[in-house]
C-alpha cells in the first residue's frame, strides 16, 4: 500500500511495532477520553472557503521567535523516538530539516543532543521535565543550551505520570538499549515508575523566575488548558505557550485542545505566540488551529508512525504529507498567505 495519508501511516506503524510498543505511544490517560476527543474536535470543523481569490501557490513560511520555519508545523516533544526506529531523533531532526521544520526535542530523547544539534538545519528546541532534584535539572539545561537548542519548552502539566492503564496493564518496561542518553542516574525501565520517583510534584510558578535565572533562551510552557492559567503565564514573562494536554496522556476527562485554543488566544491578546497540539492529523486540522488564531502547530504521534514505517524518509513524507494538505487546504480556502487566514474561515 502507498501511504497517502497519516492515518494510513498510523496503519501501517501498527502492523509494524511491537504491541507493547505501540501501546506506549498510541495510548492515553483512563478511558482515553481526551485521547478521543482531541481528534473527534478536527472531525466536528466544517471550512468555509471563499472562492476566486487567486490563491494558488499559498506562502506557508513563517517565523518564530526571529527564526524563520518553512511552515506553521514543528515536532512534538516525544520520548525515547528510538522505541520507534534504532535511529530515533536523529532521523527526526534529519527528516525535519529536509522539510525545514523544527524540533522539540524531549528531555527523555533516546539520542545525544550534540548529536541532534550537528545535524540539524532548523531550530531545536528542548522540553524540559522538572526534577525533584534541581541540580540534576539545571545540568539538563546547561547541556542542552551548551549544545546549541534554541529555546526551552517547560512540560507544566506532568507532575506526576498520568495513568496510562495499557502500560500498567502490559507492566510495560523500555527494551534493552532504550534510554535518555541525555540523563544522569539510573532506573529508568519502567517510564512511569521513574516519572514517579523523579518529577517534582511541587512545582509552582517560581519555577520560572528560576528558569530564567540560570538561561537566558527564550522559555515556553506546554501543557496549559485554560484562559486563567495563560493569563497567569503571560504575568509571569513567558515567550510562548503550547496549549496541550499531553496528547491525552495525563489526566483523561480534560477538554480537547482545539475547544479551549480560542479562549486561550483571546486571552493572551497577543502577548506571545500560541502554539498548540493534540490530534492534528490532517493539513485542515493544521488551518483550522491557524484560523482560531495559533502561531503554529506540534504534531506528535505521526512522526513516530513515519519513523515506524521508514527511518527518516518515513518521518519526512509523515511531515511533507502535512505541508501538501496545508497548502491545498489553503488553496481550496482561497486562502494565500497565513495572514489571510482567519476564524471565519470555520463555520458551524
Ligand atoms: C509524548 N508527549 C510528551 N510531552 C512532553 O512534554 N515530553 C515528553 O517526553 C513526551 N513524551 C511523549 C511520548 C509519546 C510516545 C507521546 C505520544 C507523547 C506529548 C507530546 O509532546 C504531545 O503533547 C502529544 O503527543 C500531541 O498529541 P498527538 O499529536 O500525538 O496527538
Amino acid at each position: 500500500m502507498t501511504a497517502l495519508t497519516l492515518g494510513d501511516y498510523e496503519n501501517l506503524a501498527r502492523a509494524r511495532l511491537d504491541r507493547l510498543v505501540w501501546d506506549f505511544c498510541a495510548g492515553g490517560a483512563g478511558e482515553e477520553r481526551t485521547l478521543t476527543a482531541n481528534m473527534a474536535a478536527f472531525d466536528d470543523v466544517r471550512l468555509r472557503p471563499t472562492v476566486l481569490r487567486g490563491a494558488s501557490d499559498p506562502d506557508i513560511a513563517t517565523r518564530i521567535f526571529g527564526d524563520r520555519w518553512a511552515a506553521p508545523l514543528a515536532v512534538a516533544p516525544m520520548a525515547f523516538h528510538t522505541l520507534a526506529h534504532p535511529d530515533g531523533e536523529l532521523a527526526t531532526v534529519r527528516a525535519a530539516t529536509s522539510v525545514g521544520m523544527p524540533v522539540v526535542v524531549s528531555t527523555m530523547a533516546g539520542r545525544r543532543f550534540e548529536e541532534l544539534v550537528s545535524a540539524a538545519g532548523s531550530p531545536l528546541w528542548l522540553q524540559v521535565y522538572c526534577f525533584r532534584d534541581r541540580f540534576r535539572t539545571q545540568r539538563l539545561i546547561e547541556h542542552g543550551e551548551r549544545a546549541g537548542m534554541n529555546a526551552l519548552v517547560l512540560t507544566v502539566d506532568a507532575p506526576r505520570l498520568g495513568r496510562r492503564l495499557r502500560d500498567v496493564r502490559n507492566d510495560f518496561r523500555l527494551p534493552p538499549g532504550i534510554m535518555p542518553v541525555n540523563l544522569d542516574g539510573d532506573g529508568f525501565s519502567s517510564p512511569a515508575a521513574h516519572a514517579s520517583a523523579e518529577l517534582d510534584p511541587t512545582l509552582d510558578w517560581s519555577v520560572i523566575d528560576w528558569l530564567r535565572s540560570i538561561s537566558s533562551l527564550p522559555l515556553l510552557v506546554k501543557g496549559i488548558l485554560t484562559a486563567s492559567d495563560a493569563e497567569r503565564a503571560v504575568r509571569a514573562g513567558v515567550d510562548g505557550i503550547v496549549v496541550s494536554n499531553h496528547g491525552g496522556r495525563q489526566l483523561d476527562g480534560v477538554p480537547a485542545t482545539f475547544e479551549v485554543l480560542p479562549e486561550i488566544v483571546a486571552a493572551v491578546a497577543g502577548s506571545c505566540p500560541v502554539l498548540v497540539d493534540g490530534g492534528i492529523r490532517r493539513g485542515r486540522d493544521v488551518l483550522a488551529c491557524l484560523a482560531v488564531g495559533a502561531a503554529a502547530v506540534l504534531v506528535g504521534r505521526p512522526v513516530l508512525h513515519g519513523l515506524a514505517v521508514g527511518g527518516q524518509e518515513g518521518a519526512a513524507h509523515v511531515l511533507g504529507i502535512l505541508i501538501e494538505e496545508l497548502t491545498d487546504a489553503m488553496t481550496l480556502t482561497g486562502t494565500p498567505s497565513l495572514a489571510d487566514i482567519h476564524p471565519g474561515l470555520i463555520g458551524h
